[in-house]
């Protein structure tokens, strides 16, 4: 019988592009009907990174997961698994996760992607604690890197402010210690609200006729108020089921909440509903935005390196978006 292990979280890593994005050049460089003041109320955002030329999926995360590596004290070698969740991959083959292993220099090790959009780095999370629970990897790098402003309508008010570009990293580690690092994890999904938050492709059931390269068909499309509602009803169960979890592995409580950086108002009407404390809650979404897959290892990273998170502390990692799919994950750092 296999002996399952424990799941240390050995070390995280996180990057940005350069290029601050602030409210204003909506209005000022693209003539956007909005303003600073709207999307400051609204979502709490009042900036974002938009990638550089040359920067992609594949780059970003090959950064964040380097130094992740380096804050575990291995080298890329160590590492033999690679997941990456993301909905913006640099091509549709091969995965991201291959190009972030070549960028490495890591070895002829298994390279997969995920998708489950805003929840993808919680799945991925997910696939790589099998791994190394189970003895089939040592060290497994887990990544959530996005490149969503190369797929947003700059024409929809709606949706193009909410979004930035980013990557975040974990390498889990096998330990015998069994009661660490990752706890319990719970994944939902329900496909049949699939409208609710899409980007089309061109391998898509009802293509539009002309030539594909008139057609962009790869725009994100959401219904802002509809994925509101959601976000806070699944946000409130997903806390309430952790409390419970908590309790029932022993756990003294729940040091702090993580969420999926998507919208104060949002992560607000949540922490109301559920009466969780606000000041156990880490938000950076007013200088990144919404990273989708890159946004909770990048605010589970910053929390680690200014201190207002540090070892020994039990965390809640929640996130939720296209699929739709809610995710929740309890971590012992
Ligand atoms: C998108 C979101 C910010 C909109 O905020 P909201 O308070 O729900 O706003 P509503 O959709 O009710 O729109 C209110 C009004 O503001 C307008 N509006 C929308 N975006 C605007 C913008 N950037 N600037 C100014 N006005 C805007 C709407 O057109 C609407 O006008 P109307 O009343 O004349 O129709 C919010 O719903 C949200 O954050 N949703 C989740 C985002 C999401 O889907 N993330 C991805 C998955 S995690």
């Amino acid at each position: 019988m296999t002996q399952l292990l424990g799941v240390a979280l050995r070390g995280t890593g996180s990057y940005l592009p350069a290029r601050v994005v602030t409210n204003d050049e909506f209005t000022e460089v693209l003539n956007l009907d909005t303003s600073d003041e709207w999307i400051r109320t609204r979502t709490g955002i009042r900036e974002r990174r938009y990638a550089g030329q040359g920067e992609t999926s594949a780059t970003l995360g090959a950064a964040a997961g380097r130094l992740a590596i380096e804050t575990a004290g291995l080298t890329p070698a160590d590492i033999d698994l690679i997941v990456c969740a993301t909905v913006t991959p640099d091509l549709m083959c091969p995965s991201t996760a291959n190009l972030i292993q070549a960028e490495l220099g890591c070895g002829h090790i298994p390279a997969f992607d995920i998708t489950a959009a805003c929840s993808g780095f919680l799945y991925a999370l997910s696939v790589g604690t099998q791994f190394v629970r189970t003895g089939a990897a040592r060290h497994a790098l887990v990544v959530g890197a996005e490149v969503l402003t190369r797929i947003l309508d700059f024409t929809d008010r709606n949706s193009c402010i909410l979004f930035g570009d980013g990557a975040g990293a974990v390498v889990l580690s096998a330990t015998p210690v069994i009661n660490t690092g990752v706890r319990m994890i719970r994944l939902y999904s329900d496909g049949s609200r699939q409208e609710l938050i899409q980007v089309p492709s061109r391998v898509t059931p009802n293509p539009p006729p002309g030539p594909p390269q008139l057609q962009r068909l790869d725009y994100m499309r959401l219904s802002g108020r509809e994925v509101f509602r959601f976000a806070v009803t699944r946000m409130v169960e997903l806390i309430e089921q952790a409390e419970i979890d908590a309790r029932e592995l022993g756990l003294t409580g729940i040091d702090a909440l993580i969420p999926h950086q998507v919208n104060q108002r949002i992560i607000d009407a949540a922490l109301e509903s559920s009466g969780f404390p606000a000041h156990k809650v880490v938000v950076n979404l007013s200088k990144y935005g919404n990273t989708s897959a890159a946004s909770v290892p990048i605010a589970l990273d910053e929390a680690l390196r200014t201190g207002r998170c540090k070892p020994g502390d039990t965390v809640l990692l929640v996130a939720f978006g296209g699929g739709l799919t809610w995710s929740s994950a309890l971590v012992t750092l």
